[in-house]
């Protein structure tokens, strides 16, 4: 049962969503030989020392680091912070997929999804003064999203929202089969797949795509936000903890590269009928997803007023409870330490949720979305794991934590990965941060980078603020 809640928890819109739009900036093959070996090095090496701390402590992260060191307060609170600044943009996919549930009744989005998608949909422009403009459509679904978030952790319906989705889930992965299946029988399909599978192997010296793996590698599998250890600290005594790591990595990649197949051999189809070059075919890299699978959905005739209804239904839920999941984790912390009510607490960190959504639903508002999207992942993310690994690789006793994985599990883990974890992997990550940060400098305009200056300042004022207000809650440091 666990099990399947944390595939669940993994499984969203990083991988129907994110995944293809990544694989597709970055050149397809060439992405996949650097993804694969993230999903090892990092994906898996990573959440077994989530699995092992939450096993081991039991309790929520700021406290873990508390029982490291009471100086790492901090630490724990810019994780929540980039936690929430996540909830902020996902809440703006949900909500475009939320338009795409109405706009499939009647297959709205008319013969060239692409187009209407970058015009109707978002209204997109170039110019900055797009900020000052707000796109009603989107403006109002985000709204709608914000307040069924609040209400469902107001009202404790958490549970029965699991529920829902835990059928639903499900049902996705049947969808996704049948779009799969139905992809690769279109003409031109072969052009889109044999992308994903031709590797390029001139590309593994360009340490941005290697960058981009990491990022997605650390979205999709929720890696550094303690969700994993949420998870496994209720994980009952004589689990095989690392078997049950192995499984979720897997399923959750596989489920993604499995859907990319279906999205790529698309994109194929309309490169081949509408004559345009693979990588002109999506104006709107954000939005990669609400062009391709309306497409499907036009070539598939009449049961596509069901099946399209139904998957954007799928995630719309799927969305949801990633939603309350990120945002239970920031207010169960706060409330935690201020004993502020716990439904206060949401109603509060909804408000301003939705007031940062705002900038999203303007007419720059995707390009914004793509630069937090960037940032927080690839290098606050990134940085914040770095954090953990030195923490506990470094400071706290390692070769407890690997016992604790040894204990009960049929695969055993040992050297390889404490060299990983203590040497290879900081190592790695440093050096892929320091080469983002100059790469991305050299390359930069002027609204994404007056965007990441802000959310610098941000990610490096609030968690100090957050840790040096006094606790009133009397046993927060116990
Ligand atoms: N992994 C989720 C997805 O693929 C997204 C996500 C990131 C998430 N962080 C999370 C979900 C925290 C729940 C909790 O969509």
């Amino acid at each position: 049962d666990l099990m399947m809640a944390m595939i669940g928890s993994a499984v969203g819109l990083g991988n129907i969503w994110r995944f293809p739009n990544v694989l597709y900036s970055h050149g397809g093959g060439s992405f996949m030989i650097p993804y694969i070996v993230s999903l090892f090095l990092l994906g898996i090496s990573f959440v077994l020392v989530e699995y092992a701390v939450g096993f081991k402590f039991k309790r929520s992260l700021a406290r873990i680091l508390f029982a490291v060191s009471k100086k790492l307060e901090p630490v724990a609170w810019f994780i929540l912070l980039i936690v929430f600044l996540i909830a902020t943009y996902y809440v703006c996919v949900v909500g475009w997929d939320l338009i795409y549930i109405v706009l499939s009744l009647t297959k709205a989005w008319g013969a060239n999804p692409d187009l209407f998608f970058a015009n109707n949909v978002l209204q997109a422009t170039d110019s900055i003064s797009g900020i000052f403009k707000i796109v009603p459509m989107v403006f109002a679904s985000v709204f709608a999203i914000w307040f069924m978030a609040w209400f469902i952790i107001k009202r404790d319906l958490n549970d029965g929202i699991g529920n829902v989705s835990k059928v639903l889930l499900p049902v996705l992965c049947l969808i996704v089969v049948g779009i799969v299946a139905f992809s690769l029988t279109l003409p031109g399909a072969s052009i889109g797949y044999t992308q994903i599978f031709t590797p390029d192997w001139s590309a593994l010296t360009n340490l941005d795509v290697w960058l981009a793996a990491f990022g997605q590698i650390i979205f999709s599998l929720s890696l550094g936000m303690a969700i994993a250890m949420t998870y496994a600290s209720y994980l009952p005594e004589g689990s095989k903890l690392v078997d049950n790591a192995v499984i979720v990595a897997f399923s959750n990649s596989g489920f993604e590269v499995f859907n990319s197949i279906g999205t790529f051999s698309i994109l194929g189809f309309m490169a081949l009928t509408t004559g345009m070059p693979f990588n002109e075919l999506v104006t709107e890299g954000t939005g990669l997803a609400f062009v391709v699978f309306p497409q499907v959905f036009n070539t598939m005739g009449d049961v596509a007023y069901i099946i399209g209804p139904l998957f954007f239904i799928c995630i719309l839920f799927a969305g949801i409870t990633s939603l309350i999941a990120l945002l239970e984790g920031v207010c169960y912390s706060i409330s935690e330490k201020f004993l502020i009510e716990r439904k206060k607490t949401a109603t509060a960190v909804c408000i301003v949720g939705f007031l940062i959504s705002i900038i999203f639903t303007t007419a720059v508002g995707s390009t914004i979305l793509g630069v937090f999207d960037a940032y927080l992942n690839n290098f606050a993310l990134l940085f914040a794991i770095l954090l953990e690994c030195i923490i506990f690789g470094w400071i706290y006793k390692f070769d407890d934590l690997i016992e604790i994985l040894n204990n009960n599990s049929s695969i055993k883990v040992g050297k390889t990965w404490k060299t990983v974890i203590k040497y290879i992997l900081p190592i790695c990550i440093a050096g892929l941060w320091i080469q983002g940060v100059m790469s991305t400098i050299s390359t930069i305009d002027t609204l994404s980078s007056t965007i990441m200056l802000i959310l610098t300042i941000v990610l490096i004022v609030v968690p100090i603020i957050f840790a040096k207000l006094p606790a009133r809650n009397p046993h927060y440091y116990d």
